[in-house]
């Protein structure tokens, strides 16, 4: 298998066996070295920033690990979509919040809602293991871990003789204070409700028997097409008797860019995702195809 998971296109959930996740990886210093000490095990990297995964896939080529696997997603939809339940032996999160602020609540990587997922994948007796040089971010992880009922809490001041990863750099050589905070499953946390997603295995494109379309309709509008579940349109670009439609689909916070295309065939038109726009399969993106032909043919 490729380090790359195109999360989109494999089937999931996925079936690595000896599975560790860091969340957030940043350069990569700290998976690298997880992954050369430990040739049994595998490492799963979940990153938001795609130059971060760029960077760990060229190092992971150069290098020649075997052991080590990542894709660009937010983490809370990483682990809803790819891993099973009770399967991930120990998850690490480094410096995941170096700006703090009290407006970020709701971003924060230890939310009750994001801490659940992680606990759900976490196989019992397996750790989630922090790095922090906040104690706010401390206090607020071990508040969300609590609510959950399911942890044994350990919490100490770091002591490092060499640090890892160019955060822990950062703040060791500005004389911080570094944090640990090991979170510790016992048993399944408690249910909190949470955000999903429904993938389905094929989308179906639809044709219409129109001979005029009412594309004007369709430029930059918003439709909701279940709660929390926006679909946005944007600009429409026509080639001969073809469309394609800028698109942006919010699920429940999980948001996708995609065109949807228009294209003129026999005696009526026929509509799709884009076979050039790579999109996550879901309910709503068959919903969206369907707002868009109910939007054109008038319906
Ligand atoms: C402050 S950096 C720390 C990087 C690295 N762990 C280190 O210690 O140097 C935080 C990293 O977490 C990533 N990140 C933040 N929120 C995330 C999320 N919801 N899912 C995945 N990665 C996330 C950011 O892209 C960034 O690379």
């Amino acid at each position: 298998m490729l380090c790359y998971i195109n999360y989109k296109r494999i089937n999931k959930p996925l079936n690595i066996p000896n599975l560790e996740v860091e969340i957030g990886f940043g350069r990569g210093d700290f998976i690298v070295k997880l992954a050369k000490e430990n040739p049994e095990k595998n490492f799963f990297g979940i990153e938001l920033s795609q130059i971060s995964v760029e960077k760990l896939i060229k190092r992971v080529e150069k290098e020649n690990l075997k052991n080590i696997y990542c894709t660009c997603i937010d983490a809370y939809w990483g682990f809803f979509l790819l891993f099973k339940d009770n399967y991930i032996e120990n998850i690490y999160m480094n410096y995941p919040d170096p700006w703090f602020k009290k407006r970020h609540r709701k971003r924060r990587l230890t939310t009750p809602e994001r801490l659940y997922i992680f606990a759900k994948k976490l196989k019992l007796r397996g750790e989630i293991r922090i790095r922090s040089d906040n104690y706010e971010f401390i206090e607020f992880t071990k508040e969300s871990a609590e609510g959950l009922e399911c942890f044994e809490i350990e919490e100490g001041i770091l002591v490092i003789k060499e640090p890892i990863t160019k955060y822990e750099n950062k703040w060791l050589s500005m004389g911080r204070t570094l944090y640990k905070l090991i979170l510790r499953k016992f048993k399944e946390p408690k249910f909190i409700p949470h955000p999903t997603l429904e993938e389905v295995v094929e989308l179906f494109p639809v044709k219409v028997k129109a001979k005029k379309l009412k594309i004007k309709d369709l430029e930059n509008k918003e439709f909701k097409l279940d709660e929390e579940v926006y679909f946005k349109t944007f600009k429409i670009w026509q080639r001969e008797e073809s469309y394609l439609v800028e698109s942006l689909l919010s699920e429940r916070g999980y948001l996708q860019k995609f065109f949807i295309q228009i294209k003129k065939k026999d005696n009526g038109y026929v509509i799709d995702v884009s076979p050039y726009s790579e999109a996550l399969r879901t309910k709503n993106l068959q919903k969206s195809i369907n707002k868009v032909t109910e939007i054109i043919s008038g319906s």
